[in-house]
């Protein structure tokens, strides 16, 4: 399944869940002065998250151009080094805005997966905040959702915030198997390259201030993110984001182009 055909079903999918399509945002962030670039699909909706900006929708989808070369989430040292890094890249996102809550969008990610792009449910792998014990239970109810393969882990890799102020929360990603010739059994804990993240379901619940404070959001809110390019080498099969057809297509023609076919 080529990119373009991921990006259509993704906003198919949840449009057809009643959220809002929106237009990816510019890479520089309008009226934000905490960061350089948009480095996550939900840089558009901070202040709606926040609730200092209301809109007419509480559900969104959006596929938003990211940056990841500076600031918290600096990707920089991993391109080139990595099967899965980029510095720009796509992010296939759905959000709440104080609409629904984890269960739904675990629901939601789930059935995407698995229904609408047929990904083998034995290949898939989740991790929770260490205690966040909701979050777990809500996965260990899903049909189809094997409980040994929903690991726990600590802040660094399962609280997201987008910088060192804003919406923040506890969050739950899912992985992707990419077998054992890229590494050691016993999921994503391992930190093995072998099991891929592919999608971010964050459960924002709080604004932290400048001085570290964690604030109650007005309402709990879903923001995701699942990079287009890691989920297109699941679809086509490859290990490598640079085999998937968003770049072969560039790179063969400047092969081309060079003279080096
Ligand atoms: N904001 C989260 C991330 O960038 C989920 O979209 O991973």
């Amino acid at each position: 399944m080529k990119a373009n055909e991921i990006r259509r079903r993704f906003l198919q999918y949840f449009q057809g869940d009643g959220h809002e399509a929106v237009s990816s945002g510019s890479l520089i962030p309008a009226n934000d002065p905490t960061l350089f670039f948009t480095n996550a699909g939900m840089v558009p909706f901070k202040d709606v998250f926040t609730g200092r900006e209301k809109r007419d929708y509480s559900r969104a989808v959006s596929v938003q151009k990211c940056l990841r070369v500076s600031g918290k989430h600096n990707d920089l040292e991993n391109v080139g080094h990595t099967a899965r890094h980029h510095t720009l890249f796509e992010m296939l996102g759905n959000f709440s805005f104080g609409d629904y809550f984890k269960e739904h969008a675990i629901h939601m990610a789930w059935r995407f997966l698995t229904e609408d792009l047929g990904i083998d449910k034995d290949r898939l792998w989740v991790t929770v905040f260490e205690d966040d014990d909701e979050a777990h239970a809500l996965w260990a109810k899903v049909p189809g959702v094997d409980p040994s393969k929903i690991q726990r882990l600590g802040e660094k890799d399962n609280f997201w915030s987008m910088g060192d102020t804003g919406p923040c929360g506890p969050c739950s990603e899912i992985f992707f198997d990419h077998g054992p010739e890229h590494g050691e059994e016993g999921g994503p804990a391992t930190e093995s390259d072998r099991y891929v993240e592919i999608w971010n379901l964050v459960f924002m619940q709080f604004d932290r201030s400048a001085d570290g404070t964690k604030n109650p959001l007005p309402r709990p809110s879903i923001d995701t993110g699942m990079g287009l390019e890691r989920v297109a080498a699941v679809m086509q099969g490859v290990y490598n984001n640079y085999d998937t057809d968003i770049f072969q297509e560039l790179m063969g023609k400047a092969a081309q182009i060079a003279g080096v076919t």
